[in-house]
């Protein structure tokens, strides 16, 4: 009997419809411990931030909370979500290329705790508004170290011409927005962010940035006498979506990190004295799966279409990154391979294909799809194309199931028409 969590898929699929979103909340937690735990350092002091992009709702916030990670969030939604989960804001980083000035406001009417700052402009602003500011605000800044990791290129970020940032190469700006930050009223400098891009199994990747972040601060240091204390060092850890992904376990990936951090900050004698991460696939991503009902199956000369009741609405990822899922039928995970078939949505749009072959058991109407590893940037990229409402979102564990995102109904999308 197929289980998530501990939990039958067909009767979840049974009592809280289809399609349906499910987290297999152990495995979540255990991967909140596995980063917690790996990410520590004897010499240095070290945080992990939950990227809540991946996938942001009050009961996933709670979640990270009671392991004790910090929050990133990107827009003044993603903060509200933290506000209404009761989050200690001064744990929150605030990210973002274009703030507006009301979320700015808004961040600092919450005291959160760290800005992290995209650009000039940006940084003028933010110190023109904390002068009104009735605590200190932390910020960093983002730069842009030029390392581009081996991804897909829609989601590698720190090319020299990626909107986010400062580059390394852009020296003067760069040097110029801290002096703008350090000489701000309550405004504290704590140092650099940086995100190389997403999806990335080359842990060289990580330990490059970590050399030249530390290098550069060096330098800030010896040619200008910035000082600051903090590194962050971004996200995108690697998951496995289908076989052909071999991801490094993070404990390793955490621990190699760590260990150049270690060497970095004793060979350039660094100020650098908190090291943190903000991963946010490699948290959800393995941990949930999306249950489909199988309506119609469909012959072309080329190919069997098997229908689902969901699509590209629900998941965007492979009509925008053609990203690679597995599925598996409920009930038929150990019979054999009958057919290839094409998974497609049931949107008007000829690129809704969720997987484009898969080989499965004989496929039947009414047959539950379980595609695998749908817990990042699947509920969160979701949309409303052809007005289909968003699935519900469930947390499955061996103790129980909890429905943590009702399925919303026709009334509530249209609630906001006049
Ligand atoms: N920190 C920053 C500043 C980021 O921009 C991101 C992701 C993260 C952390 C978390 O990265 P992760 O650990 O989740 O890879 N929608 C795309 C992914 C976009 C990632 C954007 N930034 C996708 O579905 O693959």
């Amino acid at each position: 009997m197929a289980v998530i969590g501990g939990q039958e898929i067909r009767k979840l699929a049974e009592t809280y419809g289809t399609p349906l979103v499910v987290y297999d909340e152990d495995a979540m937690r255990t991967r909140l411990n596995e980063f917690v735990s790996s990410f520590k350092s004897e010499k240095l002091e070290t945080g992990v931030l939950y990227a809540s992009k991946a996938f942001s709702c009050k009961a996933m916030i709670s979640l990270i909370d009671e392991y004790g990670l910090y929050l990133d969030v990107v827009s003044g939604g993603e903060l509200y979500t933290a506000y209404k989960a009761a989050y200690d804001s001064s744990k929150i980083f605030f990210h973002g290329n274009n703030k507006t000035e009301q979320e700015l406001k808004m961040a600092m009417q919450m005291h959160v705790g760290t800005i992290v700052v995209d650009n000039l402009m940006e940084a003028e602003e933010l110190a023109q508004y904390a002068k009104e500011a009735d605590y200190p605000i932390h910020v960093l800044l983002r730069v842009n170290p030029g390392i581009e990791a081996h991804t897909h290129k829609y989601i590698v970020t720190a090319h020299v011409d990626s909107k986010f940032g400062i580059s390394f190469l852009n020296e003067e700006e760069l040097v110029q927005i801290i002096q703008v930050l350090q000489n701000a009223e309550n405004i504290v400098f704590d140092g650099l962010h940086a995100h190389i891009g997403s999806q990335i199994f080359d842990i060289q990747a990580f330990l490059e940035e970590i050399k030249k972040l530390f290098a550069y601060s060096r330098s800030l240091k010896e040619k200008y006498d910035i000082q600051f204390n903090t590194l962050n060092l971004g996200g995108g850890f690697g998951v496995k979506y289908t076989e052909e992904d071999k991801p490094v376990p993070i404990a390793d990936v955490c621990k190699s990190m760590i260990r150049t951090c270690e060497e970095e900050q004793e060979k350039t004698c660094s100020m650098i004295q908190r090291i943190l991460i903000e991963p946010g696939r490699s948290i959800v991503a393995e941990a949930g799966y999306s249950i489909y009902k199988i309506g119609y199956i469909k012959k072309t000369p080329n190919k069997q279409y098997a229908f689902v009741d969901g699509g590209m609405n629900d998941n965007i990822r492979p009509a925008l990154y053609q990203a690679k899922y597995d599925a598996f039928i409920e009930g038929k995970e150990k019979e054999e391979a009958f057919a290839s078939y094409t998974i497609a949505g049931k949107c008007c749009e000829s690129g809704d294909i969720l997987i484009e072959s898969i080989a499965l058991p004989k496929v039947q109407k009414g047959a539950l799809l379980v595609m695998k590893t749908t817990g990042a940037y699947g509920y969160s990229m979701a949309s409303h194309y052809n007005k289909i409402p968003l699935p519900a979102v469930v947390f499955a564990s061996e103790k129980e199931t909890r429905e943590v995102i009702e399925r919303e109904t026709f009334e509530h999308m249209i609630s906001l028409e006049k």
